[in-house]
């Protein structure tokens, strides 16, 4: 029971010209949850693909339970549940059937099969829809039917790529709950997401990763403390003018004021506008946050794209 679930070293993987990740190094220790930050396009689907086997890594080494899944990428799947970007359900089958299919899969077998169906449907909701037709499910009841599939037979390594993509409110309340549970018996979970605000509700150890290298990790506090304090950041109607006088950076139409104490630097921000205030669009605050770290290290905003949700029919 000493060694991680997951240690990642070096790894690297390229398409083509395209380097997707750039020697990483990642530890997932039992019993805790990481969560993966990083734009889009920055290697986090990649990553997890390596370590599921579903793609081939160009060098490295990734031990998952202390087993080279690399060479013996059979034997380290057995460890891993994967609740994977692209979803990918038996449409017409129900949802009790693709439970037990998928639940077979992972071996499985009668009554124990049977319990961590109704334990994994109990946990994600999905008691009344055991009848449904998967393929007729909302995009929330299929992100939670994914889910549920990843988390049959309690596999000591759960990933989970960007999972909630598409679910409303409800479901990602759920899957945030049961996260938190596995991880209080014991599995570990690399959680990556587009949401900022999931990871502080799991309070997870964050690892950011951008152009597959990973900038920063920590605590979400220690990245906080570490990472400068509020943000002002003032949109304009074209291009942004220039602020004497304070600590800023501009990116086009935008310019964002760094700052310890936003209410009382609010005053000289307008004072620095003067009548350019006039082309002001708008005035957000941020505060300490994951946003302002992400902010501060890659000079971009995590917000999730609005998503053209492929499920949600
Ligand atoms: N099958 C592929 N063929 C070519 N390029 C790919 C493929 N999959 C991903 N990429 C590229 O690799 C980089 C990392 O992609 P990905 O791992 O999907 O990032 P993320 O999941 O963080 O959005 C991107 O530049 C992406 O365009
Ligand atoms: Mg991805």
């Amino acid at each position: 029971m000493i060694e991680a679930a997951l240690e990642i070293e070096a790894l690297k993987k390229r398409y083509g010209e395209i380097v997707a990740l750039d020697g990483v190094d990642l530890t997932v220790p039992r019993g805790e949850v990481i969560g993966l930050l990083g734009p889009n396009g920055a290697g986090k689907t990649t990553l997890v693909s390596i370590v599921c086997g579903l793609r081939r890594a160009d060098a490295g080494t990734v031990r998952v339970c202390g087993i080279d899944a690399l060479a013996d990428p059979q034997s380290a799947r057995g460890h891993i549940g994967l609740a994977p970007q692209e979803l990918g359900v038996y449409p017409i089958d129900s949802v009790h059937q693709n439970l037990r299919l998928f639940g077979e899969l992972c071996g499985l077998r009668s009554a124990n099969l049977q319990s961590q169906i109704e334990a994994v449907s109990a946990a994600l909701r999905l008691t009344d829809l055991m009848d449904r037709k998967a393929g007729e499910l909302s995009g929330g009841q299929k992100r939670r039917l994914h889910t549920a599939i990843a988390l049959l037979g309690e596999p000591h390594l759960i990933l989970m790529d960007e999972a909630t993509t598409g679910a409303d409110v409800e479901t990602r309340a759920a899957l945030i709950q049961v996260v938190r549970d596995l991880a209080g018996r014991g599995s570990s979970v690399l959680y990556s997401t587009h949401y900022l605000g999931e990871v502080e509700d799991l309070e997870a150890r964050v690892v950011i990763i951008d152009n597959g290298r990973i900038i920063a990790e920590g605590s979400i506090t220690n990245l906080i403390a570490g990472n400068g304090g509020s943000i002002v950041e003032l949109v304009f109607n074209g291009k942004a003018p220039i602020l004497r006088g304070l600590d800023v950076t501009v990116d086009e139409s935008v310019v964002r004021v760094r700052t310890e104490d936003p209410g009382r630097e609010m005053g000289a921000i307008f004072a620095a506008l003067g009548d350019e205030a006039r082309h002001l669009q708008s005035v957000e605050i941020i505060n300490p946050s994951l946003e302002t770290v992400f902010l501060e290290l890659t000079g971009r905003r995590y917000e999730p794209e609005e998503n053209v949700d492929v499920m949600a029919s």
